[in-house]
Parts: structure tokens; sequence; C-alpha cells
């Protein structure tokens, strides 16, 4: 994967860029974060990062940025109207995604929220690879439904399938069978099918959707968040494309959508996001709603700072220096930890190493949130924080009752360009020792329950003392470390 090799040392990942601003972190002592633990809920999500040290709850907004986008955005216009600033990122938008008409919004679920309210009614089934929350969330606000139609090998956790975010062809066109074409507004494909542990899919199975679509006459959504990440894995993966540009891979694909929308969160190292197609049909059917929801058309609930850290950010996706390095630590991260015995999915994705809180936890049943749990003891152990993407990130069905995950995960997020190797060796190191300490995490349970998107605020206690007795093991075993 990687370019550099080395004489004789081993042949870890090199950098390929320096660091100019860096922020200062806290490794607070284990007692603290014990407290911090209780005041959050046992929700990484409320942890305040002045009590953590690795952040690796997500890489949405907290990729480092280039230096030349932080210039850019001194040279923002603002403009209610007319920004020059949009017409910056509506060229890169064109230059680099493919797409003449764009719409701003200020960040991926914005996007979901127009397109589910201009697509989908009461009774709409949408077929998709996987869903994401907050895609699942809009489409069910507006009465609709999803059909998850992975193969069978993308719920194998220790797998060599290179492309385990591919769509199940057969059970596509069953669902059309079943429902019929009229029920199905659009089909959603999620480049990086980020809940099953950030895995791509492959453009033959694009092209091989898109035949489907066509067939049908169903629109072709594609979830462009995570596109430059799945891009650099087909490069890598699929032998078609290992020629090649990271450019024409991503046009590609977006040329077989009619339909793209995107996190800039995550696509561009920056904020915002957007809605772009070709078809003026679908412009015009979307383009009312984003004054109604989140600004005038130049600017989408964006300032005129972030748009301009987009447009270079789009640019910069094109770099496979840019790309590759997230996926590369990943990897590494990834192939360290199943040295060392712990599950963690295969083969290595992106976004970040996704760790099987269902094996590691078999002791503790899902309805205490072994994902949860193993989230919460991580923090507790590390400071280390990354993310429930397990049960508690689902939602309850219609009448109310749990609906368990497939898959229990704990996500530990690897943004671009923010971590050093060594920071990667912490936290194999202590998630190898938590590991080996599993049976003494314990489950969760909900004393503050949301009704909607419950993981992001949600409060949860641990069923007895099991934090104080991770605690007094560690203390055994590291003394005074921090
Ligand atoms: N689609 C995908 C595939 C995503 O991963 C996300 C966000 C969104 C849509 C929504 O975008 O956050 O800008 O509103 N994923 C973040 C994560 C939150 O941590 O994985 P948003």
């Amino acid at each position: 994967m990687q370019k550099i090799k080395f004489y004789k040392s081993e042949n870890i990942p090199l950098e390929l860029h320096k660091v100019r601003v860096v922020q200062k972190l806290h490794l607070v002592p284990i007692e603290r974060r014990l407290e911090a633990l209780y005041e959050a809920g046992f929700n990484t999500f409320r942890l305040n990062t002045k009590d953590v040290f690795l952040d690796m709850l997500t890489d949405s907004g907290t990729n480092a940025m280039s230096d030349n986008q932080v210039s850019a955005m001194m040279n923002a216009d603002d403009a209610y109207a007319g920004s020059q600033s949009f017409y910056r990122v509506k060229k890169a938008v064109e230059d680099v995604l493919g797409k003449k008409h764009y719409l701003p919004v200020h960040q991926g679920r914005a996007a979901e929220n127009i397109i589910s309210n201009a697509y989908v009614k009461k009774g709409s089934i949408i077929p998709m690879n996987y869903h994401f929350t907050t895609a699942m969330a809009h489409i069910t606000q507006y009465g609709g439904k999803i059909a998850e139609l992975l193969y069978d090998e993308a719920y194998v956790i220790n797998s060599s399938h290179p492309f385990k975010g591919n769509m199940n062809l057969e059970k596509l066109e069953e669902v059309i069978n079943v429902h019929g074409a009229k029920q199905i507004p659009f089909i959603r494909m999620e480049a990086s099918t980020n809940l099953i542990g950030g895995q791509p899919f492959s453009i033959q199975n694009l092209k091989d959707v898109r035949a489907i679509a066509d067939k049908y006459g169903i629109m072709l959504v594609l979830d462009a968040s995570l596109l430059g990440e799945n891009a650099y894995l087909i490069k890598q993966r699929e032998e078609e494309y290992k020629n090649s540009s990271l450019g024409e891979i991503i046009k590609t694909m977006t040329g077989l959508a009619d339909l793209i929308y995107f996190s800039a969160r995550k696509l561009s190292s920056s904020r915002g996001g957007g809605i772009a197609t070709d078809k003026v049909e679908i412009y015009r059917d979307l383009e009312a709603l984003v004054p109604l929801f989140e600004g005038f058309l130049t600017y989408g609930g964006m300032s005129v700072r972030e748009m301009e850290a987009m447009a270079v950010g789009l640019y910069e996706t094109l770099d496979e220096t840019v790309i590759s390095q997230s996926p590369t630590y990943i990897k590494y991260l990834v192939d360290n930890l199943h040295k060392n015995g712990v599950p963690v999915i295969k083969p290595a994705g992106v976004l970040g190493a996704h760790v099987n809180a269902m094996e590691i936890c078999e002791h503790i049943p899902q309805s205490e949130y072994p994902a949860g749990a193993l989230a919460a003891a991580l923090f507790l152990i590390s400071g280390i924080r990354g993310m429930e993407r397990g049960s508690v990130s689902n939602q309850r069905d219609e009448y109310g009752n749990e609906t368990y995950a497939d898959m229990e995960l704990l996500r530990l997020a690897v943004p671009r360009r923010v971590f050093t190797l060594s920071q990667i060796k912490y936290v194999e190191d202590r998630m190898t020792w938590l590991y080996e300490n599993r049976q003494l995490i314990g489950g969760l349970r909900f004393v503050y329950e949301p009704p909607v998107l419950r993981f992001f605020m949600g409060g949860l206690e641990p069923v007895n003392d099991w934090p104080q007795k991770l605690v007094e093991k560690f203390k055994e075993d590291f003394g005074e470390s921090l």
C-alpha cells in the first residue's frame, strides 16, 4: 500500500506532511476520567474534550486542514447572495465531482433532510447497501422505510473480502419486485459504508446497481461523504482501476449516480455539505427547500470561510498523499490489534479501526449495550474517546421495541493527518490491555433516553461497580502511570 520502503527498520507508515500548528492535549489521571464518565452518563459524546486525550470519536469536522485551506478562508467573500465563495465551491464540485448543479447545505444530514422531504412519502421503501444513522432517521421521519441489501460476507468480521459494501443485486431486484418501482423513490448507495466498518463498494457493483435502477426507472443516489477513501480503495483493490487516477475513479463513481450528496465535514476536511446533480429536473425538485431549511442558495447555512476551505479541500481529495494517510494508519492499527488477538473488522476499511465488541464483551447481553460499555471502558483506562456503533446507535422500532444492531462495534476514528504514529501505538497498547482484562467490563442501562438519535445525548449508568474494579486492576498493572 505504502510506496516508501524502509531499509532495516519496520515498514511503518511515513508521514508526507509536516506539523505546523499544534494543540496541547491533556491526559488526566484515571480518577478524573472515572468522574468524567459519570458526569457524561457513560456516553462518550457527552465528554468534555478537556478530559479527553486522543479524540477518536469521529473524522467529521476533525480532519487536519491544510495550509492552503486555512489561507483560502481569509479570502472569503461575505455576501448574502451571489458570494464569490459560492462560485468557487460550485466550480470545485464540477471539477472534482463532475456535477454541474450544486446546492449548498450546512452538513450531510441537511442534504438527507432535503432529499427525504422531496422524495420520501409514507410507505416509501429506500433500498440501500446499509443505513447511516442520520439517513435512516430522516427517511423514517418522512414515513419511509429502509431495506438494507448487503451480501452476507459484509457481516463477517474477520474477512478478506475487498468490497464488503457491495449491494446484493439479487436482493435489490427482489425488493423492487415485491414493493413495485412506484414505492421506491430512489436507491441509496453509501460510499465506504460507515456502520459496517468503513467498507467500500466496487465500481463494478455500482455499475450493476445502475443497470437495475435503469431497468426499473428508479433514481440512484450516492452518499459521497466518504467517497475519496472509497475511490482510494478501488485503486488498491479493483484490478481494472489500478492505473486510474483518483480523479478518474471519483468521476466514474459520481457519473453513475443521478444525485450525489455529501458531508464536507468528511469529504473535504472542512465543514458544510452539498447536493449535486447534472439533471435540472432534480435540481428544481430540491432548489426551493434550501432557502426553507438552510439559507440562501449561495451559502446554504455555511459560513463563507467554510466554503473556501471546502473548495480547496475538494481539490485536495484528489491528492493520493492526502487520501491515503488515514487508511494507511488504520491498516497499521488494525493489523497490529489483530496480531495481538484483539478482534477487529478485517480487512481494514476507512474512517477508523472498528473493534468487535460483540466478541470482546460476549459476557454482556445486547440489552446491556456491549459496544457502549467497551467505549466507556476504553476511555476510562486510556483517555481515548471512541464511538459506540452498536445497539445504542440504533433506534427503537415504531412500537417502541429495541432493535438490536447487526454488529456491536467500537469505532476508533483516525481523522486525516491528526495523530502521530506513537499515539497510534498507544491506542494499540491500551486496547490490547483492555482486551486481556475484558472480563472486568460490565453492562450499561439507560437512565435518560431521547426519542430520536438517542446515542447523541442519551445518559447511561453501569449495571454494577465494574468501572471501579477496572480502575483497581489498571492501578495494579500500571502503578502511577497516567
Ligand atoms: N453520511 C455518512 C456516510 C456519514 O458518515 C455521515 C456522518 C453523514 C452522512 C451525515 O453527515 O454529520 O455532516 O450531518 N458521519 C459522522 C460520523 C457523523 O461520525 O461518522 P453530517
